[in-house]
């Protein structure tokens, strides 16, 4: 029988034991704390930041499924066990989540939405004339399951969308791609909305420092919905209260929950989001984890296995 040992804070653990049942009426599904033993037999993990050390605990799980597309909640554990398979999150929910949110926010800047919030605030009518969404350029960074699902939501609009990514990709037609760091300045320079997709790895973290933010063409606008660590946010801060960035919206951070100290609560053109731009859904989780399940149990490889050596 598959066992799943099943670990997730500040939600039911009932949603996910019934669409998982659901989809593999015949598995056993166990809610930590109550996981067994490991002499219980094979098991598959299935989590969202669990406690360091815990995964170590138990050396009969086969592999560990995250709950999310990120795997930075998992490899930060330093008792992690090496070589311990990891599945990332790759279910429709996520990419329409994703989508939605994508579209949402850029959809915001280009109107001046973040601005006009701000003078609400101060009982100010000023008007923002939004240029045409086909004058507007909006530069996505990841063009892997999310930027590309973003990046095609985009087009109906008009906007001239442009990604990039590590290597190189099939042109898709309406969207003009750049892989590799050499690429990246040119990309930032030319971009009015930019869309942080990315994971965190060594590679990502701190891009968007103040050298690069100020690539940007003055009165541009971020996005970030992949990770906190892509940017620097005092640097953010900084460039915001001069006026070279218009205005920002930020799902993710470096420390989550944003401390209620931090300076960023209180930005003009500032939208804080508490990292919900795109939730595992789990009637389409569900599927995903038990079809990858059955891919290992016939000796195949799972989708979206964990590159250890890319971070992602
Ligand atoms: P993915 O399919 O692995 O795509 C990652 C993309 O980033 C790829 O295009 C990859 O390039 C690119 N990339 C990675 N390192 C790079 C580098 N050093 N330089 C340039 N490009 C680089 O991942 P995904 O499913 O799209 O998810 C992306 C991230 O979104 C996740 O890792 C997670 O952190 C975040 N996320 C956030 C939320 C939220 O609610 N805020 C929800 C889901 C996911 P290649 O294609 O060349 O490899
Ligand atoms: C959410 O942040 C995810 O990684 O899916």
């Amino acid at each position: 029988m598959t066992r799943i040992l099943f670990y997730l804070e500040d939600y039911s653990h009932d949603i996910w034991r019934d669409s998982l049942l659901k989809v593999a009426p015949n598995i056993e599904f166990r809610s930590y704390p109550d996981w067994g033993t490991p002499s219980d037999g094979p098991a598959y993990a299935f989590v969202w930041e669990p406690k360091p050390g815990l995964l170590a605990k138990y050396p009969n799980i086969k592999a560990v499924f995250s709950l999310g597309a990120g795997v930075d909640h998992l490899t930060r554990d330093p008792d992690l066990p090496p070589n311990l398979p990891i599945i990332r999150m790759g279910d429709d929910g996520l990419r329409e989540g994703m989508a939605e949110f994508v579209a949402m926010s850029v959809l915001m800047h280009h109107r001046g939405i973040p601005s006009m919030i701000t003078k609400q605030r101060n009982k100010d009518w000023g008007r923002f004339f939004a240029p045409a969404a086909k004058h507007v350029r909006v530069g996505i960074l990841g063009f892997g399951a999310l930027g590309q699902v973003a990046a095609k939501t985009l087009l109906p609009f008009g906007y001239k969308v442009a990604a990039w990514s590590r290597t190189e990709k099939e042109p898709v037609e309406g969207i003009t791609l750049h892989h590799g760091a050499d690429s990246l300045d040119a990309f930032i320079s030319d971009t009015d909305i930019l869309v942080g997709l990315l994971p965190s790895t060594a590679e990502t973290q701190g891009l968007l420092n103040k050298k690069r933010l100020s690539l940007l063409p003055k009165g541009a606008s971020i996005v970030n919905a992949g990770r906190g660590t892509l940017i620097v946010l005092d640097d953010l801060k900084a460039l915001m209260e001069e006026g070279h960035i218009a205005g920002a919206t930020l799902d993710v951070f470096p420390e989550e929950p944003l401390p209620r100290d931090h300076p960023l609560w209180g930005l003009d053109n500032l939208i804080i989001t508490p990292h919900i731009a795109a939730i595992t859904r789990p009637d389409t989780a569900a599927e995903y984890v038990m079809r990858n399940i059955a891919r290992i149990e016939q000796g195949n490889a799972p989708e979206n296995l964990l590159d250890a050596n890319r971070g992602y």
